[in-house]
């Protein structure tokens, strides 16, 4: 028998483009500026306070501590998160019931489509979106319906507001079929940085309701907010009822790479995602969801909340300075940590040498390696959170992270203005 071509991967993970982290990686090597100022990926340039960093190196001593932990998550970690919770909620969560923990909030939201999409399935996305969505939905064969934030008319000529990046509510509407399950929402948004409004969450919700369409609510940046921030779980029983909200402690605490997630909601529908999280990977890390714990127990006493947003939105404040000085606009953030930024004005020289895999992509990916050669500052082209056909609204725009320690954000500033001379 010929076997030959047999062993080929499957589909889901074969043929994709070459990913943006990757292209980034490459250019950052290939840069004569070394090393880069990386302001690409989101991950902290700092550790996470004393108080948490101390409770995870005092769970290692613990025997529980190193062995399985439920299912579900740590008694300790699921009774913290009711209680931090339940206060924002406006009534009693029930840690057994309504709180499960996962493995990050990716492998939360992984197990939500596993426990609820079935082949064929509609799952309605807005773009940009943060791209693990995509293959979590693909992966139990859930279709994704694509519905545009629209960015602000003005976006290219001056500063605006990410609240005036917009929902088309007849575009909505006209998205929903009898096949829509879920819609995902991402409240503070990755990349855009826009909180949603409570008059938007409520259409939203009321749709939901109105077409029995399950809300998972991606709310992983809930701790930075620099406006009013509404959870479209507490906005009515009927909505609350079909509602799933994803949180991070990697987010929260400064610890993306400990891999600790949770998802809050009915027990109806909780109880399915603890199911398929049980098929997935049986339960998560045991000695930093015990640190996350004491992360949710202390941070009112260490006024920790205050504190990040407070610092974090200093960061941002003063990175942006920089724009004005190259006067290139940028969407102000309400919440979150990444900033975009217009570079319409960035004239590249028309003979540029862009390598094959950045020559055919859209503007950002040339904008984006052609910053990192020329001024060794790497950003994200946010087209990456596109689909092909709506990718010329994000291609003008660059993505920085300033979640980095603040000489970094100098020294990011102090290159950037190398950019002056391709300025018009
Ligand atoms: C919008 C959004 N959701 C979820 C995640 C993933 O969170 P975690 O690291 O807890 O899996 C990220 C990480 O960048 C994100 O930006």
């Amino acid at each position: 028998m010929d076997n030959k071509g047999k062993i080929q991967p499957a589909k889901r993970v074969a043929g994709r483009k070459q990913d943006v982290w990757t292209i980034v990686n490459e250019a950052a090597a290939a840069s004569p500026v070394q090393p880069i100022v990386n302001m690409g990926q989101g991950f902290f340039g700092y550790n996470p306070p004393q108080f948490i960093l101390n409770a995870a190196k005092e769970a290692l001593n613990k025997v529980d501590c190193n062995q399985y932990s439920p299912t579900r998550g740590r008694p300790r970690l699921k009774k913290a998160i009711a209680d931090a919770y339940s206060p924002l909620w406006g009534r009693k969560l029930n840690p057994d019931t309504e709180v499960t923990i996962t493995t990050g909030a990716n492998e939360g939201m992984l197990s939500a489509f596993m426990g609820f999409i079935e082949e064929g399935d509609e799952v309605i996305v807005f773009e940009p979106f943060f791209d693990q969505y995509i293959s979590n939905i693909e992966m139990p064969g859930g279709k994704i319906v694509y519905v545009p934030l629209h960015p602000p008319p003005k976006g290219a000529s001056q500063n605006t507001s990410s609240a005036e990046w917009t929902i088309d509510f007849a575009e909505l509407e006209r998205a929903i079929t009898p096949r829509t399950k879920m819609i995902v929402i991402n409240t503070p948004h990755n990349p855009i940085g826009k909180v949603f409004s409570k008059d938007e969450l409520l259409k939203i919700g009321e749709l939901c309701v109105k077409n029995q369409i399950l809300i998972l609510s991606d709310e992983v940046y809930d701790r930075l907010f620099y406006v009013p921030f509404t959870r479209i779980a507490t906005l009515s029983p009927e909505i609350e009822r079909l509602t799933l909200t994803v949180g991070s402690a990697g987010k929260n605490f400064y610890a993306t790479g400990w891999r600790v997630g949770w998802l809050i909601g009915p027990p109806e529908l909780i109880q399915y995602v603890a199911a398929a999280h049980t098929r997935i990977c049986y339960s998560s890390v045991s000695p930093l969801q015990e640190a996350a714990a004491v992360g949710f127990e202390q941070a009112d006493a260490e006024n920790f909340w205050e504190t990040a947003k407070k610092e974090m939105k200093d960061k941002m404040d003063s990175f942006n300075t920089i724009w004005k000085e190259l006067d290139l606009p940028f969407s102000d953030p309400e919440g979150g940590y990444f900033v975009l930024v217009n570079m319409k004005k960035v004239k590249i020289p028309s003979d540029y040498p862009f390598p094959a895999q950045v020559k055919d992509r859209p503007r950002d990916f040339k904008l984006s390696w052609f910053l990192i050669q020329e001024v060794g500052v790497a950003a994200i082209p946010p087209t990456e959170f596109y689909t092909d056909g709506n990718a010329h609204i994000g291609e003008d725009w660059l993505r920085f992270a300033v979640c980095k320690e603040d000489e970094v954000l100098e020294r990011a500033k102090e290159r950037l203005r190398d950019l002056k001379k391709y300025i018009e």
